[in-house]
């Protein structure tokens, strides 16, 4: 077995763990990446042996997953009541905090994350750090009109700012923004970045998740383990 396919053995037994906090009848946020694949799976089996519920994806590519297994889907925007999103994150600190959007989803994942009453975040071991930013760039969305003054003033924070490509061409989101990279290093303080960054005209949102974690669910080479945030 190769270390790629053990780390998704990890995502796959966290995810199953994650999906035995949905009940029946519950409106669930579905999350966009690997990890979140897993826990969208487990739930397809669980509603095809009966459970009700209705998932609100964050991402098209995670809402036409669901459909193919039979996951009924909301498809209004008018305001959810989400009982729980689960959702997967590219670094976790140790009071899990977040920074996601390595699949370029973040934006409809935080509106998601925002709107649920509990948000779970489903994680293999290597994605936690000591501090944020370490291991893995901040991706932050932006308007295109202006990318290139809005990646300067976002240098003023600190790092260097990188326009994502995709297969050589310029990485849009699902709402036709670009994102950027900011490759900043270790972020001690990301309240305060967060707010920071969202200042800068043209920045659409941030990769950073500060203070949304309900739960975090860890796959280790030694088994599953369950975080509450520090003080809740
Ligand atoms: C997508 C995300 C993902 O949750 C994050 O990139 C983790 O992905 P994976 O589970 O594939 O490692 O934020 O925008």
């Amino acid at each position: 077995m190769n270390a790629a396919h053990d780390l998704d053995a990890l995502k796959r037994a966290a995810a199953r763990k994650a999906i035995e906090f949905v009940r029946d009848g519950m409106i669930v946020g579905l999350g966009t990446g690997s990890t979140a694949t897993h826990a969208v799976l487990g739930l397809a089996e669980r509603v095809k042996a009966g459970l009700k519920i209705r998932g609100v994806p964050t991402s098209r590519e995670t809402a036409e997953l669901a459909r193919r297994h039979g996951i009924d889907l909301i498809e209004t925007d008018d305001a959810w009541s989400i009982d729980v999103a689960i959702d997967g994150a590219d670094e976790v600190d140790p009071r899990l905090n977040l920074i996601k959007g390595g699949g370029g989803a973040l934006l409809k994942e935080k509106i998601v994350a925002a709107a649920a009453r509990r948000l779970i975040i489903v994680v293999d071991h290597t994605k936690r750090v000591p501090a944020l930013g370490t291991t893995f760039p901040l991706p932050i969305e932006v308007v295109p009109f202006g990318w290139g003054s809005t990646a300067r003033q976002l240098e003023t924070v600190g790092g260097r700012a990188v326009l994502r490509r995709r297969n050589g061409e310029i990485f849009r989101t699902e709402a036709g923004h670009y994102i950027l990279d900011l490759h900043l290093g270790r972020i001690d303080r990301p309240a305060e970045l967060e707010t920071q960054l969202n200042l800068i005209p043209g920045v659409v949102e941030t990769g950073l998740f500060v203070g949304r974690t309900s739960l975090l669910i860890v796959g280790t080479p030694n088994g599953i383990e369950v975080h509450h945030p520090p003080g809740a």
